[in-house]
C-alpha cells in the first residue's frame, strides 16, 4: 500500500484518534449508486446464447424433467420461441436435434430434411435476424449414444471426421449461420473447414467446443437430447478435469484447424481455464453454463436452500467475470428478464432485492 493510500485513513481516525489509519473502500459500496458506479462487470441480453432442443412431430412441447422450464419443442413450436426471445433481447440461438430415429452411423445427422436441418429453417424464415448456431456431434443419432463410428467398441476418430463434415455442411446448407462441432474428435476443425469451403460456406465461422471436459455436468443434457452413451464413458475424447495448460494446446490446435471462435466447458467448475484461455487468445471465447450447473441452481432453489435468481445471477456474472465474452446457457432468458426488471428498478429507483436500496 503507498502512503497515498495509507493517508486515506486519516479521516478514518477522525472519530477516533486512538485508531491506527486506515483505507476506508466501503465508501464506494454505500450506496446502490456508487456500487453501480465502480461495477466492473455486468450482465446484458446480449451475453446469452440460448440452447434449444428441438424434437420431431407437431405440437410437441415436454418440459425435461431435470432442467425446470427448459423444453423439447418441436419445428411448430419455434417460432412463439421466437418471438419471445427477440423481445427479451437474445439474439442468438445453440441447436440440438432429437431425432426419431438413430442407427449405428448416425444417419440421420446429415440428411437435408434432418430434425435440426428443418429447424434452421423454420427459424430462418420467422426471424432472419436471429443467429442460429447448430451442434453438430453425433451422440444424438446414434442408436449407441457415442459421438461417432464405433470400431471395435471404440469411438474411431478418422472414421467420424467425415460424418461431422456432412453434418457441418448439411447445417451450413439449410441456413445456419455458425456450426459448433461438441465431439471433440482429433483434426474435426479441419475436416468441417474444408467440407464447408469445398460447399461454397466460405462465410460460415466455426464455433469449436475446444477445451470440452468430460464431465458429470452433462447428466441432464443426456435426459434432455437421449444421449447417453449405452455403454462406457466420454472419456477416450474429451478433457480429463484435472488438466489446463492441456485446454491451452487443445484451443491453440483448433484455432490453427481454423476456428473462429472458441468454447470452454463446462463454465462453473472451469472458470481457471476461461481465464487463461481469455488473457492467452484474441478470439471470441464463449463459456457453456451446463445443464447440470442449471439443475442444481433450480434444485436448490426448489428446495429453498438458496435463492436462485442471485445465485444464477452471481454464477453468470462469475463467468463473464472469468473473461467469457458470451455465454450458452439456459438460464437466458429468466436472466435477460430479471436484468429488465433490475434495470426498471434502478431507473425508478425502488428497491428490488431486500438491502439493495439507495441508503445503505
Ligand atoms: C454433445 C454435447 C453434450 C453437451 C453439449 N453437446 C453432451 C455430452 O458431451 O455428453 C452438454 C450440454 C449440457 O450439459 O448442457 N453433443
Amino acid at each position: 500500500m503507498s502512503d497515498a493510500t495509507l493517508s486515506d485513513g486519516h479521516d478514518g481516525r477522525r472519530g477516533d484518534p486512538e485508531l491506527p489509519p486506515f483505507r476506508r473502500t466501503r465508501r464506494l459500496r454505500r450506496t446502490a449508486a456508487v456500487r453501480r458506479l465502480v461495477r466492473e462487470t455486468a450482465l446484458a441480453a446480449d451475453d446469452f446464447i440460448y440452447p434449444l432442443f428441438v424434437a420431431e412431430g407437431h405440437g410437441v412441447r415436454r418440459e425435461i424433467g431435470s432442467m425446470p422450464g427448459q423444453f423439447q419443442l418441436s419445428a411448430d413450436q419455434l417460432p412463439a420461441e421466437l418471438d419471445e426471445l427477440a423481445e427479451l433481447g437474445i439474439g442468438a440461438v445453440l441447436l440440438f436435434g432429437l431425432p426419431d430415429e438413430k442407427d449405428p452411423l448416425g444417419g440421420q445427422a446429415h440428411v437435408p430434411d434432418g430434425v435440426v436441418q428443418n429447424a434452421v429453417r423454420v427459424i430462418k424464415r420467422h426471424d432472419p435476424g436471429m443467429l442460429v448456431v447448430t451442434d453438430v456431434c453425433a451422440c444424438e443419432y446414434t442408436d449407441h449414444g457415442h459421438c461417432g463410428i464405433l470400431v471395435g467398441g471404440e469411438v474411431d476418430n478418422d472414421a467420424t471426421l467425415g460424418l461431422l463434415a456432412r453434418t457441418a455442411v448439411s447445417h451450413a446448407d439449410a441456413g445456419a449461420d455458425i456450426v459448433a462441432p461438441s465431439d471433440m474428435m482429433d483434426g474435426r476443425v479441419a475436416a468441417i473447414r474444408a467440407a464447408l469451403d469445398a460447399a461454397g460456406h466460405l462465410q460460415t465461422p466455426i464455433m469449436a467446443y475446444a477445451a470440452k471436459y468430460a464431465s458429470a455436468f452433462y447428466g441432464p443434457f443426456r435426459d434432455a437430447a437421449g444421449s447417453a452413451p449405452a455403454f462406457g464413458d466420454r472419456r477416450s475424447h474429451q478433457m480429463d478435469p484435472g488438466n489446463a495448460r492441456e485446454a491451452l494446446v487443445e484451443i491453440a490446435i483448433d484455432l490453427d484447424e481454423g476456428a473462429d471462435l472458441v468454447i470452454v466447458k463446462p463454465a462453473l467448475a472451469y472458470l481457471d481455464v476461461i481465464r487463461q484461455a481469455r488473457d492467452r487468445f484474441d478470439v471470441p471465447l464463449v463459456a457453456y453454463n451446463v445443464s447440470g450447473e442449471y439443475a442444481m441452481v433450480k434444485a436448490a432453489d426448489r428446495l429453498g436452500w438458496v435463492d436462485g435468481r442471485r445465485v444464477a445471477m452471481e454464477t453468470l456474472l462469475s463467468i463473464k467475470r472469468a473473461g467469457a465474452g458470451r455465454i450458452i446457457t439456459y438460464h437466458a432468458k429468466e436472466a435477460a428478464r430479471w436484468l429488465r426488471e433490475d434495470a426498471a428498478a434502478v431507473a425508478s429507483s425502488r428497491p428490488v432485492l431486500a438491502g439493495e436500496g439507495s441508503r445503505p
